[in-house]
């Protein structure tokens, strides 16, 4: 199981240079390897998506090294970024940012026409992804007339359509019923566990960090904790105590 995510020092800050700079993530250093499944967890505002958009590559940090398999993200051109992002890693978000007025079959397609993938391979792997989230029925339908867990389950297709070894999720649940969170959650634990997709999830649920591998919890921009669960129970009434 070897080491796929690497954070030295990450140091993040906004309006660099100006009177108003304002610095969010004060030195985050950390390792995740393949197959891990890790939850991000801490107060509104603490860093949790600034930090999640410099693991995916759609933002830099301003200061420290990044490595993403292996590859230095800090040297690669912007164009570069944009190919290993759309390759190595899979991105689902708390409001699903389907593409509107596009099929549910469209929107799994589209991360595989921009890495070059041929027209017919497309269709069958979108096809598959469609039915490994049970949404084959749905194919044709477009997002306006999905229910939100239903839109949620295309879009982890879409997130897997380029196989990527890494799934980011920046509470993909908070949308959601709890009936319909547990589809979604039960869903990630499936690709974890049968495809060993890394996974990491940030939520403000303690019950649903609880069943990931790993907690990691942040605060005003610094990881106070960092906890492999290993199938001990954690107290989650201290944690909501805590506000969490
Ligand atoms: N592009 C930006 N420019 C300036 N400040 C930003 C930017 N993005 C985030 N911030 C600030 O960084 C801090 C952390 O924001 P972030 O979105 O990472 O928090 P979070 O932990 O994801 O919170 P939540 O649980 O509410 O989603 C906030 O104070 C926010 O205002
Ligand atoms: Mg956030």
């Amino acid at each position: 199981m070897g080491e796929i995510i690497r954070l030295n020092n990450i140091i993040k800050r906004f309006y660099v240079g100006q009177p108003n700079e304002l610095e969010i993530l004060h030195g985050i250093s950390l390792s995740v390897n393949e197959g891990e499944f890790t939850s991000i967890v801490g107060p509104s505002g603490s860093g949790k998506s600034t930090l999640m958009n410099l693991i995916g590559a759609l933002d830099r940090p301003t200061e420290g090294t990044y490595y993403l398999d292996g590859i230095d993200v800090e040297a690669a051109a912007d164009a570069d970024l944009s190919d290993i992002r759309n390759r190595k890693i899979g991105f689902v978000f708390q409001t699903y940012n389907l593409i509107p007025k596009t099929t549910a079959l469209s929107n799994v397609e589209l991360p595989m026409l921009y890495a070059g993938v041929s027209k017919g391979e497309r269709r069958r792997r979108a096809v598959q992804l469609l039915d490994l989230v049970e949404m084959s029925e749905r194919a044709k339908h477009l997002p306006e007339e999905l229910s939100g867990g239903q839109k949620q389950r295309v879009a982890i297709a879409r997130a897997m359509a380029n196989d990527p070894a890494i799934i980011l999720a920046d509470e993909p649940t908070g949308a959601l019923d709890t009936k319909t969170g547990r589809l979604v959650m039960d869903l990630f634990h499936k690709l974890n566990e049968e495809q060993n997709k890394t996974i990491i999830l940030i939520t403000h649920s303690p019950e649903l960090a609880s069943e990931t591998d790993r907690i990691i919890s942040i605060r005003d921009g610094n990881i106070v904790d960092d906890e492999y669960l290993n199938g001990k129970q954690i107290d989650l009434n201290q944690w909501k105590k805590e506000g969490v």
